[in-house]
């Protein structure tokens, strides 16, 4: 399956007019959102949406099929399934968001695809086991975190990836466990132009890496 060809913005405007533009496209709607979190108390972390340029590095290194289930862990208006019914991956996605107000922007969008769902709600209260695939953006605090992985461990069956993008400091949460095997990791500060100059897009580095589990 053809997919599309990779964003060669050359600034940061550009990189957010590009997001713009692929989300009214897919969407009909823009799925940035820059407001903090009402929901901290419960350990999460601003909506900040991934941008496409970042996701199709990342997806890069994933494989999908027929059989494939991604579930976006915190979705906010979900640009990662935007990115997924674009690129024609195979499979299903499903994004879960905790604040109700950005799971409805979601799902009134997803609702013109039959491959794609949303639930609202925490994903440390669903069933993890349907899903082949993961993908976090810095959802939520270390806690959070930890519980979450422990509810993989304890529902998964099968193999499973797991994408966590900026991972700071996260990552130490996935090392030494058992059934878990980095198959990629990297880091993203900087876009790059046509000609391949870097121009600034995060303030900092932002680590990610890709694991699989195998139970
Ligand atoms: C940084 S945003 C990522 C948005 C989206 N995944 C993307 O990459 O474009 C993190 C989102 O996780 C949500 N979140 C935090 N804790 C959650 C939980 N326990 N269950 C579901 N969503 C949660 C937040 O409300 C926030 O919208």
């Amino acid at each position: 399956m053809a997919r599309h060809k990779p964003a060669t913005p050359s600034s940061l405007t550009e990189v957010l007019a590009y997001d713009e533009a692929l989300d009214r496209r897919v969407c009909g709607v823009s799925l940035s959102e820059e407001r903090e979190t009402r929901f901290a108390e419960e350990g999460a972390h601003d909506p900040t949406a991934t941008h496409y340029y970042v996701l199709e590095e990342l997806f890069s290194h994933l494989d999908f099929d027929g059989s494939s289930h991604l579930l976006d862990v915190g979705c906010g208006k979900g640009r990662v399934l935007a990115h997924f019914v674009r690129q024609n991956y195979p499979g299903k996605a499903t994004g879960i968001e905790l604040d109700p107000e950005l799971a409805e922007v979601a799902a009134r969008w997803v609702g013109h695809y039959d491959n794609l769902s949303i639930i609202c709600g925490s994903v440390l209260d669903i069933d993890l086991s349907r899903y082949t695939h993961f993908y976090l953006f810095n959802p939520f605090s270390p806690g959070v975190l930890q519980t979450f992985i422990e509810s993989l461990e304890a529902q998964l069956t099968h193999p499973a990836t797991i994408v966590h993008m900026s991972d700071n400091g996260d990552t130490w949460h996935y090392v030494g466990r058992s059934g878990w095997t980095e198959l990629a990791s990297g880091s993203i500060q900087y876009g790059h132009n046509a000609r391949g100059y870097p121009f600034t897009v995060y303030d900092c580095p932002q680590h990610y890496t890709i694991w699989r589990y195998e139970p």
